[in-house]
């Protein structure tokens, strides 16, 4: 993903989430040198994926697919493409949070070997209020 990338990125994101990052936290993602991939199908975007690599660990931030083309197995190859990047670079544990309501991510994770570890209370918003998020871990 670059700077070019980000206004098609929040596009999708809007679509995808009920509380979506706004444009500018993509680009200060990018600015910040975290780890980023997009997904493209025939030079259109339709995902695309965030991640800190650091001190032997990678915290996925986000990761997304374009809801018109969620349950073809892009999700999965974007999650893999993530991992295998983060374990070439040097991680050897991998870390991401998740809506509990997520069942679909939360399956795909548990998939991949994603386990529980513990609960952020109150970390996302919600409608009402607030939702907690799920940690999940991996070993790599
Ligand atoms: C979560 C997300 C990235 C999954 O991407 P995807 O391309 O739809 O997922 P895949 O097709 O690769 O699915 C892989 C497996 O994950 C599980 N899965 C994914 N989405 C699912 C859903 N909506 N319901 C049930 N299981 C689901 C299934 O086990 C699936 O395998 P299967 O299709 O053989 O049953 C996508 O739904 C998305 O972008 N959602 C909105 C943003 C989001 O919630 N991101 C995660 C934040 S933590």
């Amino acid at each position: 993903m670059t700077d070019s990338d980000v206004d098609v990125v929040a596009e999708i994101e809007g679509r995808a989430y009920p509380f979506p990052w706004g444009r500018e936290l993509f680009a200060d993602c990018l600015c910040a040198g975290y780890r980023s991939v997009l997904c493209t199908i025939d030079g259109t975007a339709i995902g695309y994926g965030i991640m800190i690599v650091a001190a032997g660990e990678c915290h996925i931030l986000n990761v997304c697919i374009d809801p018109g083309f969620q349950r073809l197995g892009l999700g999965r190859r974007l999650m893999v493409r993530l991992l295998k990047q983060a374990k070439q670079e040097g991680a050897d544990r991998a870390f991401l949070e998740v809506r509990p309501t997520n069942t679909g991510a939360l399956k795909l994770y548990h998939r991949l070997g994603f386990q529980r570890i513990g609960v952020r209370v109150g970390y996302y918003p919600a409608r009402p209020g607030r939702e907690d998020a799920v940690v999940l871990s991996c070993s790599l």
